[in-house]
């Protein structure tokens, strides 16, 4: 036992999840302004990216000012209370800008190094303002939509519903390409959503089997791998020391054959 109050932060979790896409939401109406492209040209960041996790920052360092910080925006701050916030003001910024409803807030707070491979994550908020939807988690106490409690798939009779994203970097899509290739034999068909933390949370909604990706960042799957597996599925990653480590999720069975397809992929 480590004394964690998990329901604490998951309640603080979905509070700032709300106010913070709640202004994304309001800066979508105002019209959206490019503020920069990072990686590639394709990799966008908006004012609103950042405005938002400069509120979320504010909100969690009055709450809890001892805690660590790493959200996608900004710099990482260590604390020292053990704890750290992971923090995606906005997943899915290229539907945010192109006016495509699957965007989401996502707040973890994780246990441990801000590293995916050690640390412990206690709570997570995945907040989807212009679908009006918030999914929450706290470890040991299940995950939630709203009010109604989730459970992963377990029986695919047709086929696994399956979804996956690809990375902004062109050089990568054949290889992508070649990953939904091996797989689309146990799908029933695939979806491509552009929100990562959406996709964790639906296949926790049991709406989505399963889901696999290259190259996600910690902040994009925090929350939403928390939401998964307290709903009953499994997380796995692999070539967590390569520049895009594989994330696989689904129900035991769905994520079980992913594991199987993709793990010894040619890479
Ligand atoms: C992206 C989205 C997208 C995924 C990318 C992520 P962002 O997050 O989650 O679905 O395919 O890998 O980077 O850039 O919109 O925060
Ligand atoms: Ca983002």
């Amino acid at each position: 036992m480590t004394g964690d109050n998990e329901l604490e932060l998951v309640g603080l979790a979905a509070e700032i999840a709300r106010e913070a896409g709640e202004l994304a939401r309001q800066r979508r109406r105002e019209g959206v302004h490019l503020a920069a492209t990072k990686t590639t040209l394709a990799d966008i960041v908006t004012d609103a990216d950042r405005e938002v996790e400069a509120l979320i920052r504010s909100r969690l360092a009055d709450a809890r000012p001892d805690d660590g910080f790493l959200g996608e925006e900004s710099d990482a701050e260590v604390g020292r209370s053990g704890i750290t916030w992971v923090v995606d003001p906005i997943d899915g910024t290229v539907n945010y800008a192109a006016g495509i409803p699957a965007y989401n807030v996502s707040i973890a707070a994780v246990r441990g190094t801000a590293d995916p491979e050690t640390w412990n994550t206690l709570a997570g908020a995945v907040f989807a303002p212009a679908l009006g939807e918030l999914f929450t988690a706290a470890r040991g106490h299940g995950a939630w939509l709203d009010e109604t409690r989730l459970q992963v798939t377990t029986d695919t009779p047709a086929g696994a519903l399956l979804a996956t994203g690809f990375g902004y970097d062109p050089s990568t899509h054949d290889g992508d390409i070649a990953t939904v290739r091996r797989v689309m034999p146990i799908a029933r068909d695939l979806r491509r959503m552009g929100a990562a933390a959406l996709d964790l949370a639906y296949v926790a909604a049991g709406r989505l089997d399963g889901y696999f990706e290259r190259g996600l960042k910690p902040w994009d799957f925090a929350a939403g791998a928390l939401l998964v597996r307290e709903a009953g599925g499994a997380v796995s990653r692999f070539d967590t020391a390569t520049p895009r480590p594989m994330i696989i999720a689904g129900g035991l069975s769905v994520h079980a054959r992913l594991l199987e397809i993709l793990d010894t992929e040619t890479r």
